[in-house]
């Protein structure tokens, strides 16, 4: 199996993607002592991670983090396309850094778009319902990948380290792909490391929240980081800790260097090995590897090299479509869009596809589906703040006492009232946007 970022595939068993990739699971004790943590989090539809613990602890010791991520806008917002904003969005309220990357030159590659039909999507659309959804301005920065030239600079100087052979293998890239296409993973590696220069606030722990099609780029990037760095820590084969210098050139200047960042943490048998390029640490321990790889890495880019830390990642379930297929902005029917009247969004509710059964009898009998009911998702994803109300209703639904129509009805409600809130703070938004430009 290949994930492809390109295709039009639903992914539908996370569990089995989420093994064979190597993503690991995002159990309880990731989030739980988090603030106020949020229902993407506590309800399972963010389902895997790649070092995750990493952002956890930044936060929880409010050390400086950032979350990134990026949207190919493509006509209008739905509300899949909300969901990943609530996530950056709780994650500023605790204490985030926020980047949005506008992926103009990959929408530009793989869709029909100019670069300025991307640009009007995006500030036409997108960013006003980002900022009535409640992204803040400060510490917020919104780009373009065509107009940000330190992205573009990376893509080509970090594109060294990986070659032809591993595209087609990670993308399944062939002859006939555009070049563009190509290069956009590279574009999308710049996206995601490029907020570890100085300029955009240094080496810190990053986390990007995407759908589970994104990996291959989450993994290029965590390869392309670990490729530009000049120490790696690690354990060796006697189990002591160890610092290693990856490059050939400089070698004792950068021994030199991580012996003063090894004293400066109090460590002091340290033994050093010029041959093996290293320096052996003899009072550190397996958990101390994070701590002394992030201060090394600190200091590199004083010494010639990036000093990236391996972005963290989150995988998100996708909602279904209205319809029970894959939703769509192309296909309206699929999506309920942020910009959407009340009337047209009760009637979509109304016409979507449900668990219920064949008749109110059997219904009543046997009980509904919420699991396949994507009336159900609307409130699991965005419409009930309560736990305990989410699953009484779940309850309700599968023993039979509630029926679809009701249950429609108080969707369409929920759903009305949130679309009219987010009409209204759409007319202040257009005047805010500058604020969020870079
Ligand atoms: N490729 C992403 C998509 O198809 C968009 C994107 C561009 C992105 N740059 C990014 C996502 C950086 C996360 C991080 O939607
Ligand atoms: Fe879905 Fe509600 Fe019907 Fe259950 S009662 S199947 S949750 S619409």
């Amino acid at each position: 199996m290949k994930i492809d970022p390109w295709s039009s595939t639903t992914y539908q068993d996370y569990t089995k993607l989420r093994d064979e990739f190597g993503i690991e699971e995002f159990t309880e004790n990731l989030w739980k002592n988090l603030p106020h943590p949020h229902k993407l989090l506590r309800r399972g539809v963010v389902f895997g991670h790649r070092d995750f613990q990493i952002i956890q602890e930044a936060a929880l010791k409010k050390k400086p983090w950032v979350i990134l991520t990026g949207l190919m806008p493509s006509g209008k917002m739905h509300l899949g396309h909300k969901m990943v904003i609530d996530e950056v969005i709780y994650y500023q309220s605790i204490g985030a850094d926020v980047f949005i990357a506008v992926a103009d030159i990959e929408a530009f590659a793989i869709r029909e778009h100019t670069l300025e039909e991307t640009m009007d999507f995006a500030l036409n659309e997108y960013i006003p319902n980002y900022i009535a959804l409640g992204l803040k301005p400060e510490k917020c920065r919104i780009y373009f990948q065509s107009k940000n030239e330190d992205v573009k600079d990376l893509a080509y100087i970090l594109g060294k380290k990986i070659n032809w052979s591993q595209m087609q293998a990670t993308y399944g890239f062939n002859g006939t792909n555009n070049m563009t296409h190509i290069l956009s993973p590279l574009i999308q590696t710049g996206d995601i490391l490029h907020v570890q220069l100085e300029k955009y606030g240094g080496i810190r722990p990053t986390l990007v929240p995407v759908g589970v099609d994104q990996d291959p780029h989450i993994r290029l990037s965590r390869d392309i980081a670990e490729a530009h760095r000049l120490y790696n820590v690690t354990v060796t084969k006697d189990n002591k800790i160890g610092v290693f210098v990856k490059v050939d050139e400089n070698v004792n200047n950068l021994l030199d260097h991580a012996e003063k960042i090894l004293h400066s943490l109090n460590y002091t048998k340290l033994k050093r090995i010029t041959g093996y390029k290293a320096i052996y640490i003899d009072e550190a321990k397996k958990g101390d590897i994070q701590k002394i790889d992030e201060q090394l890495a600190k200091t590199e880019p004083k010494l010639g090299g990036y000093g990236f830390l391996q972005p963290s990642a989150t995988f998100h379930r996708f909602m279904t479509g209205l319809t029970g297929e894959k939703m769509s902005s192309s296909k309206p029917e699929t999506a309920i869009f942020l910009t959407d009247s009340p009337k047209i969004t009760i009637k979509k509710i109304m016409d979507a596809k449900t668990g219920g059964a064949v008749s109110l009898e059997v219904q009543k009998k046997e009980g509904g589906k919420p699991d396949e009911c994507v009336v159900y998702e609307l409130f699991l994803y965005h419409l009930i703040e309560d736990d305990k109300e989410l699953q009484d209703i779940y309850l309700s639904c599968k023993n039979g006492e509630k029926m679809c129509g009701n249950c429609k009805k108080y969707a369409s409600q929920l759903m009305e009232k949130l679309i009219t809130d987010l009409q209204e703070k759409r007319k202040t938004a257009e005047r805010k946007i500058k604020q969020y430009l870079s």
